[in-house]
């Protein structure tokens, strides 16, 4: 399977970056985990809707209509794409997975603090501190490779006997890339009476996502993504659910969310306008709809099939070079997706990280990726070892080194980086001396 002729469709990929000697070599992007570069297609539907752009929900004048309708329709694109049911979910718009997260945890807190809520020890911060303030939260556990321990989701689930209100997680690590088995977790949690929620900005921009029907064990009851993973960085993120958790008091009360406002009184608007306060943001859902049609034409699957051949080449050409470490199962690989993780050992990950890019004009992530808990565990760090960072920030951060792909990285791109870490790994001394200390660099 080849998505190369599909590379040109993406903005950017060509462009030349700066090295530190001062040549110039095309950039490579291996940080589409933080955020991908737009499609073409994207700036096309952008730029020609611009002309018309207008106010949503808050005009009558032909372009405030034609936005509004554009905006409402959208709703519709995005929840086909993972399979919501459009009678029993609602599509709510958000600036990220951040803002959708925090939005959920603020709609089903209704015991303040008394019910449980299941997260997972894998967890980006999004996908832990908006619940921490809300519910009584505990962690399913990892086993040894990193990956999701069910059997410790079915046990913590018989221990809180029917209070947990609901278990989340990733649907992809985005640290290691293991694809979380969601409709099995669904299936678990809804024998317990609890809800699933699944944080899926890793997940919905390199996989087929399905809901499936509100009457499957299986069902996904809540969701949540980025447009800005999805080759659409116009600022808007979604949320779905179903229509009856968000009915009543927004999450962020202001403009748009009341059907009539007094002094006295509030009635608020019906979801989804309730918890969308504030100007709609039309032109993240153009951008997004289009996103979601080209990402369609090409085929969820053919970019999963693809990806994961790029993963395992890249597992692959690590492997091959001595004094790298990869974290996570190097093996079995089958359940992993687009992200690997890596350290050159006796190298400080921002060393590696800053020499990827003044070197070789590679961009990759370096640290713990907003996943520190993760990323603490993945490294075997100690309780004592990790209040000692604590203690002394003058201290460099723990972390790793982090790849993660995106539909248009290629296996040249690949081969480029392996032969710089190859380099690396042999002049260790060199590139230490010539960038350790300088983080202020990233
Ligand atoms: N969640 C994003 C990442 O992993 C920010 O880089």
């Amino acid at each position: 399977m080849n998505l190369y002729g599909f590379r040109k469709w993406v903005v950017g990929v060509d462009e030349k970056v700066p090295l530190i000697n001062g040549k110039r070599v095309t950039g490579i992007n291996f940080d589409n985990g933080a955020t991908t570069p737009p499609l073409i297609s994207v700036m096309d539907a952008v730029n020609r809707f611009v002309p018309w752009y207008s106010s949503v929900h808050r005009g009558i004048g032909y372009k405030s209509r034609l936005s509004s309708q554009i905006y409402e329709n959208g709703r519709e694109v995005v929840g086909d794409f993972v399979g919501a049911d459009p009678k029993r979910d609602v599509v709510i718009f958000t600036n990220n997975t951040t803002q959708a997260i925090n939005k959920a945890a603020k709609k089903l807190n209704e015991k303040g603090g008394k019910e449980v809520v299941l997260s997972t020890v894998m967890e980006h911060h999004s996908n832990d501190l908006p619940w921490r303030d809300k519910f009584y939260v505990d962690y399913i556990g990892i086993d040894g490779d990193g990956r999701l321990d069910m059997e410790d989701l079915e046990r913590k689930l018989k221990k809180y006997e029917g209070k947990v209100k609901l278990v989340t997680m990733a649907g992809v690590s985005n640290v290691l890339g293991y694809i979380n088995p969601i409709h099995k977790a669904a299936r678990i949690a809804h024998q317990y009476g609890a809800k699933i929620f699944i944080d899926g900005a890793q997940l919905v921009p390199h996989t087929y996502v399905d809901m499936k029907s509100h009457r499957d064990p299986e069902h996904i009851d809540f969701l949540a993504f980025s447009a800005h993973k999805l080759y659409a960085p116009f600022g808007i993120g979604v949320l779905i659910g179903p229509k009856e958790v968000f009915n009543g008091e927004p999450s962020d009360p202001g403009g748009g969310t009341v059907k009539f406002v007094t002094r006295e009184e509030v009635v608020w608007n019906h979801p989804p306008q309730n918890e969308e306060g504030g100007s709609p943001n039309v032109i993240g859902v153009v951008a997004l709809v289009q996103a979601i049609k080209n990402l369609r034409a090409i085929g969820m699957e053919t970019i999963e099939a693809y990806e994961k051949q790029l993963t395992q080449y890249t597992i692959y050409k690590l492997s091959q070079i001595p004094d790298i470490e990869i974290y996570g199962d190097v093996y079995n690989i089958k359940d992993r997706l687009g992200i690997i993780s890596f350290n050159v050992k006796g190298i400080p990950h921002q060393v590696t990280a800053l020499s990827l890019s003044y070197e070789g004009g590679i961009a990759v992530r370096n640290g713990c990726f907003c996943a520190q808990p993760y990323v603490q565990a993945l490294l075997k760090l100690s309780k004592e070892e990790v209040k000692a960072y604590i203690k002394d920030e003058s201290r460099s951060r723990p972390g790793m080194v982090r790849i993660s792909l995106g539909l248009y990285n290629t296996f040249q791109e690949i081969d480029r980086l392996a032969a710089l870490l190859s380099c690396i790994v042999r002049n260790k001394k060199y590139y230490i001396d010539k960038y350790e200390g300088l983080e202020q660099l990233l």
